[in-house]
C-alpha cells in the first residue's frame, strides 16, 4: 500500500505541558494567527485572565481548510481499522493526561473539578475508545437485483469537515466530532469556543502526536470572524455544529448556498415529569441530576421544566429545596465543591436577567436561590445559586426559553394527557425525563413526547452507543453512536456490475 499513511506512533505516552500562551494547530504546526492578533481567556470563577490565544479570522480558516484538504486523500486510504487504532492510542493518552486536562477544563469553564471536569475527561476518553473499535463497521451492503447484476454499496468519507463547538462541555463535544469524523476517513477543521479553547487545544496536542499532519486542525477565534468564515468556506464538505439555535440557523443558511450537509445539536427546554406514585426523596436526587445543577445547568439536556403531579406538588418541592440548598458552591478546583461558576460575564448577566424576571413576577413563587450574592467569596466570580420557582405557567418566557443557568420552573399538572400536551408545547425537542413506578405509564409517556433522548427513572448523561440528538428546533442529525457516524460523516456510493458479459 504505497499511498497509505499509517498513523504516527506517539512520541511519548502523555502530551507535553502546553505553553502558557498556546497556539493553533494547522497542518501539524503550532501557529499564531496570520495577523498576530490574540484574545484573552478568563477564569470565570476568579474573573481573571489565564492565557491568551490566537484570534483566527478568514485567512487562518483558509490555511486550515487547505491543510485538511491536502491531508484528505491519504487519510481516506488508511485502512479503517488502522484509523481506529489511532483513536485507541488517543484514548490512552487522554487518560495519561487526565488530571491536567481536567484542571485546565475546570479553570477555563468554572465547572467543578470533582463533579464535572474529571468525569468529562473520562467520557472523552471513552468516546475515542468506542469509535476506535468501529473501523470495521464502515461497511456497505450487497443488494439482490437480478442474477445478471452484482450491486453493492460503499461507505465513503465526505472530505473536510468544518466543526464548531461551544464552551459548556468542550472536551466531550470536541471528542464526539473528532472521533467519528476522522474514523470515517474525513479530515477536520475545528473551531473551539472563544470562552473555552484551552482544554481543547490540550486535547489537540495529544491528537497531533497520533494523526498525520493536517488530518485535524484546531482554530481559536470568535464566532463571527472565524466560525462564520468556516461555515462559508467552499472547501468544506460537511458542517457539524453544537451551540445555540440562533447560530445553528445561520449555519444552515450558509450550507444552503453550497448544498453542504449539516448536523446541528442545538438547545433544549426539556421536560422532567414526575408522576404521583414515586419515591419522592429518591426522585428529588434524580431531578437535580437531570437539571444538571452541578454544571450550573449549562447543558442542552437540562431538565428545566419540572412537571410535578398536583397531589405531591408541595411535598416534592419542599424536599427539592432541601437538596438544592445543600449544594456546595465554590472554587471549581476545591474537591469539596459540587457546583462552580457560570462561564462568562455575558452568560451571568443573561441568567440574572431571567432570575430578576421571575422574582418580579407576582404569580411566581421563589422557593430558593434568587439573584446571586453581591459580596463575599461568591461575588468574586460568576457564581449563581440554584433557583427554584413554583407556581409557574408553561407559557411564560422563563418556561419557554433556554436559560442555561440553574433555574428550575416547577409546574403542577393533573392528568397524563395534560402533562404530555404541556411537555410538547415547546419549540424544542431534545431530552425528556419521566419518573414513575408504573411501566405502562412510563412507556406511554416516553413514546408520546417530542424528544430525541428520553430517560425513565434516571437523569444521566449520554453514553457512547446511544444515538443522541433532537427534533424540532433542537437540531438535525445524531451523534455519539455508530449510526450517527455513518449518517453524519459518510456517504453511500452504489456500484452496479453487469456480470452477464459475453464469455471469452
Ligand atoms: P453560540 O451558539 O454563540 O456559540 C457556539 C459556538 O458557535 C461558538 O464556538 C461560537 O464562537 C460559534 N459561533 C457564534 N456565532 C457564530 C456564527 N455567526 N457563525 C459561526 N459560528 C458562530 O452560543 P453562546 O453565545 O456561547 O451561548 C448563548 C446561548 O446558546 C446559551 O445561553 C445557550 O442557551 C445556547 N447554547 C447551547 C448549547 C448547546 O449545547 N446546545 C451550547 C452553547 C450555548
Ligand atoms: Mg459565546
Amino acid at each position: 500500500m504505497p499511498d497509505t499513511q499509517t498513523p504516527k506512533t506517539p512520541k511519548t505516552p502523555a502530551a507535553p505541558a502546553a505553553a502558557a500562551d498556546p497556539l493553533m494547530l494547522i497542518g501539524g504546526a503550532w501557529v499564531p494567527s496570520r495577523d498576530g492578533r490574540t484574545f484573552a481567556v478568563e477564569n470565570p470563577a476568579r474573573r481573571s485572565p489565564i492565557a491568551s490565544v490566537p484570534r483566527a479570522a478568514a485567512a487562518d480558516v483558509d490555511l486550515a481548510v487547505q491543510a485538511a484538504a491536502r491531508a484528505f486523500p491519504s487519510w481516506k486510504r488508511v485502512a479503517p481499522r488502522e484509523r481506529g487504532r489511532a483513536l485507541l492510542r488517543i484514548a490512552e493518552a487522554i487518560e495519561a493526561d487526565a488530571e491536567a486536562l481536567a484542571r485546565t477544563l475546570a479553570e477555563e469553564t468554572g465547572n467543578a473539578l470533582r463533579t464535572q471536569a474529571r468525569p468529562e475527561i473520562r467520557t472523552a476518553a471513552d468516546i475515542f475508545r468506542y469509535f476506535g473499535g468501529l473501523g470495521g463497521e464502515l461497511k456497505g451492503e450487497t443488494i439482490p437485483l437480478t442474477a445478471a447484476m452484482l450491486d453493492y454499496s460503499l461507505r465513503e468519507p465526505l472530505g473536510v469537515v468544518g466543526a464548531i463547538i461551544p464552551w459548556n462541555a468542550p472536551v466531550v463535544l470536541a471528542a464526539v466530532k473528532i472521533a467519528p469524523a476522522l474514523l470515517a476517513g474525513n479530515t477536520m477543521v475545528m473551531k473551539t469556543a472563544e470562552d473555552a479553547p484551552l482544554s481543547v487545544l490540550r486535547l489537540a496536542r495529544i491528537c497531533a502526536q497520533v494523526f498525520p499532519d493536517g488530518v485535524l486542525n484546531v482554530l481559536t477565534g470568535y464566532g463571527v470572524e472565524c466560525g462564520a468564515a468556516l461555515a462559508q468556506h467552499p472547501g468544506i464538505a460537511k458542517l457539524s455544529f453544537t451551540g445555540s439555535t440562533a447560530v445553528g440557523k445561520s449555519i444552515l443558511h450558509a450550507a444552503a448556498d453550497r448544498i453542504v450537509p449539516v448536523s446541528l445539536e442545538l438547545g433544549g427546554k426539556s421536560p422532567n415529569i414526575v408522576f404521583p406514585d414515586v419515591d419522592e426523596e429518591w426522585v428529588v436526587t434524580g431531578a437535580v441530576a437531570a437539571a444538571r445543577i452541578s454544571r450550573q445547568s449549562q447543558s442542552c439536556t437540562c431538565g428545566s421544566r419540572l412537571f410535578i403531579h398536583e397531589s405531591i406538588y408541595e411535598s416534592f418541592l419542599e424536599k427539592l429545596v432541601v437538596k438544592l440548598e445543600a449544594m456546595r458552591i465554590g472554587d471549581p478546583l476545591d474537591e469539596e465543591t459540587d457546583m462552580g461558576s457560570l462561564i462568562s460575564r455575558r452568560q451571568f448577566d443573561r441568567v440574572c436577567a431571567y432570575i430578576a424576571e421571575g422574582t418580579g413576577n407576582r404569580d411566581a413563587r421563589l422557593l430558593t436561590g434568587g439573584l446571586p450574592p453581591t459580596d463575599g467569596l461568591l461575588a468574586q466570580g460568576y457564581f449563581t445559586r440554584p433557583t427554584l420557582f413554583a407556581g409557574m405557567s408553561n407559557d411564560w418566557r422563563l418556561a419557554r426559553e433556554e436559560i442555561f443557568g440553574p433555574v428550575i420552573c416547577a409546574i403542577p399538572w393533573s392528568s397524563e394527557e395534560e402533562v404530555v400536551r404541556l411537555a410538547n408545547d415547546s419549540h424544542y425537542g431534545l431530552a425528556a425525563y419521566v419518573w414513575t413506578r408504573d411501566i405502562g405509564r412510563a412507556l406511554r409517556t416516553a413514546h408520546a413526547i417530542d424528544a430525541g433522548f428520553v430517560q425513565i427513572n434516571q437523569g444521566a448523561g449520554q453514553f457512547p452507543g446511544q444515538s443522541y440528538g433532537g427534533v424540532k428546533e433542537s437540531g438535525i442529525g445524531r451523534e455519539f453512536s455508530l449510526e450517527g457516524m455513518l449518517e453524519s460523516f459518510t456517504s453511500r456510493k452504489n456500484i452496479c456490475i453487469n456480470v452477464d458479459t459475453p464469455a471469452g
